[in-house]
């Protein structure tokens, strides 16, 4: 049985972090969260002038997952734990935040200096209950890493960040059965994509304009589907989207700001052991002074 299309949103401009315009397809009004996913942030496509590009400097998160998907540009990423990295064009970083992190996600130095094109995702993926303390965890993987797999037709290509599409397997492991999988659409392609019946799915197109369901969707629209086992795409043109599929949680939602819990104790334990310093603090000992070469 194939899904039909129940809600299009258009996605809203947001402001984030140090500054940095997100489209936001959810949360929304009327939309405040896509169980298991809690948010949804395109960042750009942007392009920064020599001495612009801004991040998101030190901040905590507790309680669920972070995952930035990097299209164009270079986001440096240095935390509490002592995780430092670089996650370029086609990497994917798979944060378990767990009981706790602090970290800074800020263009790279290069970037800083030079200037350029930013364009990328950052999906919030909540933890159940039994996860929502766990050590953090990272799941760093680069393009070269991710499978990827393309229709016979030559006409759809699918980069599998998580679950499985077109016969391969992500190479990340999820707390809950998710699936993230970008696909890149050229004129003509029509294909239907399985999604898991015990999962709940959306599809946001971000580039072009896609038929989802029959239904056609323009770049920063999010389709939210109803039950069935898989969803049909047509492309009358080029088009990429998104497609998140994933076993619901159904539990308790409470979220403030970068801290999302099941009840309001674990907010007020969460944001107290922030206060208290129990998440730690970057060091930040070993960098040069932003802005030095
Ligand atoms: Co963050």
């Amino acid at each position: 049985m194939s899904r039909k299309v129940v809600h299009v949103i258009t996605s809203h401009r947001q402001r984030e972090g140090g500054g940095f315009i997100v489209r936001r397809p959810f949360p929304t009004r009327g939309f405040d969260h896509a169980d298991p996913f809690l948010m949804l942030d395109e960042m750009g496509p942007i392009d920064y002038a020599p001495g612009e590009a801004v991040g998101a400097p030190d901040h905590p998160h507790r309680g669920f997952e972070t995952v930035t998907y990097v299209l164009e540009g270079e986001v440096e990423h240095a935390d509490s734990v002592g995780h430092r990295g670089k996650i370029g064009p086609g990497d994917v970083q798979w944060m378990t935040a767990g009981r706790g992190i602090v970290h800074a996600e800020m263009p790279s130095r290069a970037m800083q200096q030079r200037g350029g094109r930013v364009h990328g995702f950052q999906l919030w993926v909540n933890l159940p209950a039994r996860d929502k303390l766990m050590a953090p965890r990272y799941q760093e993987i680069p393009k070269a890493k991710i499978p990827t797999a393309t229709t016979p037709d030559g006409l759809a290509t699918v980069h599998v960040i998580a679950g499985q599409a077109l016969g391969v397997s992500a190479v990340i492991e999820t707390r809950t059965p998710i699936a993230y999988q970008h696909w890149r659409f050229e004129a003509g392609a029509a294909l239907d994509v399985p999604i898991p019946r015990d999962h709940t799915a959306y599809v946001y197109v971000f580039d072009g304009a896609l038929s989802v369901a029959g239904r056609v969707l323009e770049a920063g629209q999010l389709a939210v589907l109803d039950e069935g086992d898989a969803v049909a795409f047509a492309a009358s043109g080029k088009a990429q989207a998104l497609l998140l599929s994933g076993v619901p949680i159904r539990e308790p939602v409470v979220q403030y700001g970068p801290f999302v819990m099941n009840t309001q104790d674990e907010i007020e334990q969460a944001i107290l052991d922030y206060r208290q310093g129990k998440l730690g603090a970057i060091d930040h000992r070993a960098e040069p002074a932003r802005g030095q070469p």
